[in-house]
């Protein structure tokens, strides 16, 4: 059982307290202020849900972890909710008391709002760290935050990481998928504590370093916008089946639970189909049919969208996930829309697209936003030559995390191969393109005739018809370019660029 910091400080605070025993508690305090008393492997900073639940998780594992919130009484609750892993906890009630409880070099897990509470937590710890101590951010940080940070570390010190972590309340208590990122020497502090909490696939750890500065945390972007492109097409296969087909909550949750059983398998097809099953306790109506249909969004997945657009490189699943999360929360505006429109026919011939089709749609769409958020990490670990290791990624996804499934397993094996080819081309899954095209294509234009939206899965068919397209349209824009602006273009016919088209004679 530790000695507890925070006992002896808080005992000298008290008000009349009597001499005698301030003196006493004041020789205690020394004592616990002695190498000794740094009996903590790690600590961790911010004591809410995903903090709380992460360091249960790091005390269940044996470690000896101290833990700091800014309000006391959260710090209090948590010790009680902690029952029998108290012993493995260090609570303490000041800043500095927390510092003094880790072994140094000292490791401090950050699980504040991303932000100005970051810095502003970092500022607020650097006077108390020593250079070689080490702060890891684990919150939903914007990685150019995390390179900034990174950047401001390697001149001012403590050493800095950032890692994404995902799993929601459940992962971060129980085991959750780590995507390390920072220096690859820092990984080695605290790996085997990351490793041993984290997620387990076949005795795996889902925990890896994955490049330095903002790496870790750019992965966990493109794992949330992955996750928002994921959840939308399923939505888009809920709606079909709701409104063209007429289908009752309960039965698209079987259905949802028949897929789950096959190659759509995965965390989100699971939920989508209790989701789907569950009745309201109030109302006894099914959850989906007194659920607005407002999207909340924290903004990672607009982050992805706004990457693939700076790195250049294609992420239109994703980005048309997330515009349909914004024109969700215009719900007016759709009300007014349908009033003077009319809603849309939204009938759908079974004949014609059934829900066999609607699971290839998925999986074809599932591929191609596969595709695009790897293309995404791959484009970036070029740009900023970090390391990136694209067959690890897939590897720690495939438990843990929200998009966890099993084809996460396939693609881990598909990038190992190659991991530079377009996700798409690899054999395993331009053999699965190839069997579910079809299906995607009829899904797509039914719906498009029949007035469903199916966004998220347009823009995937309409990347993938233009990825196997080898002369695609944009000679048109070329020759604009060029006639309104000079631009110049490259010709077919000849080597070299800066040709202009003869414009002036038109
Ligand atoms: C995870 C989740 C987690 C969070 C999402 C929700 O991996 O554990 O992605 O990070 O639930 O950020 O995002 P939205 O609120 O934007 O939907």
């Amino acid at each position: 059982m530790p000695i507890r910091m925070e006992t002896g400080i808080a005992a000298c605070g008290q008000v009349g307290y009597h001499r005698g025993n301030i003196f006493k508690n004041l020789r205690r305090m020394r004592f616990l202020m002695t190498s000794q008393d740094a009996v903590a492997e790690i600590g961790l900073i911010g004591l809410g849900t995903m903090g709380g639940n992460l360091a249960l998780n790091i005390a269940e594992h044996g470690f000896q972890i101290a833990v700091f919130n800014r309000t006391t009484e959260k710090t209090d609750q948590f010790m009680v909710k902690a029952g029998e892993l108290a012993d493995k906890l260090v609570p303490t009630k000041t800043l500095e008391a927390f510092v003094a409880s880790l072994k140094t070099p000292r490791a401090v897990i950050l699980m504040v709002s991303a932000g100005d509470a970051v810095d502003a937590q970092i500022d607020a710890l650097r006077s108390l760290l020593d250079p070689q101590d080490l702060i890891i951010d684990a919150g939903n940080a914007n990685y150019h935050d995390t390179n900034r940070r990174a950047a401001e570390a390697a001149e001012k010190g403590p050493r800095f990481m950032g890692i994404g972590v995902s799993g929601g309340e459940e992962g971060a208590r129980f085991g959750p998928s780590i995507m390390g990122g920072g220096a690859k020497d820092v990984w080695g502090q605290v790996g085997h504590i990351l490793e041993a909490i984290s997620a387990k696939y076949e005795g795996e750890p889902c925990a890896a370093w994955l490049g330095e500065a903002g790496a870790g945390h750019l992965v966990k972007t493109v794992h949330n916008g992955i996750e928002y492109a994921d959840m939308q097409m399923i939505a888009e296969v809920y709606g079909v089946m709701r409104d063209g087909f007429a289908m009752s909550a309960e039965e698209i949750g079987k259905v949802f639970e028949k897929w789950n059983g096959g190659i759509l398998q995965s965390y989100l097809i699971e939920i989508s189909g209790k989701v789907a099953g569950m009745a309201d306790p109030d109302s006894g109506k099914p959850m989906l049919d007194i659920i607005l249909d407002r999207a909340g969004q924290k903004g990672t997945g607009r982050w992805t969208a706004i990457e693939g657009l700076m790195l250049g490189t294609p992420a239109s699943a994703i980005e048309a996930a997330v515009a349909v999360r914004n024109m969700s929360s215009r719900l007016d505006e759709r009300k007014a829309g349908e009033a003077e429109f009319g809603p849309a026919p939204r009938k759908m011939d079974r004949e014609a697209a059934s829900v066999d089709a609607l699971e290839a749609a998925l999986v074809a769409g599932k591929i191609v936003c596969y595709a695009q958020g790897f293309g995404l990490i791959l484009e970036a670990a070029k740009q900023y030559g970090w390391a990136m290791p694209l067959p690890e990624i897939a590897r720690i996804w495939r438990n843990g995390c929200i998009i966890r499934s099993a084809m996460l397993n396939d693609m881990s094996s598909a990038l190992a191969d190659n991991a530079e080819r377009n996700l798409m081309l690899a054999p395993f899954f331009s053999a699965k393109l190839k069997e579910t095209e079809a299906s995607l294509r009829q899904v797509v234009a039914q719906a498009a005739l029949n007035g469903l939206p199916v966004p998220a899965l347009s823009a995937a068919l309409s990347y993938f018809d233009i990825m196997r397209t080898a002369r695609s349209t944009a000679n048109m824009l070329q020759g604009q370019r060029d006639f309104f602006g000079a631009h110049g273009f490259e010709r077919t016919d000849k080597d070299g660029g800066g040709f202009h088209g003869p414009w002036a004679m038109g």
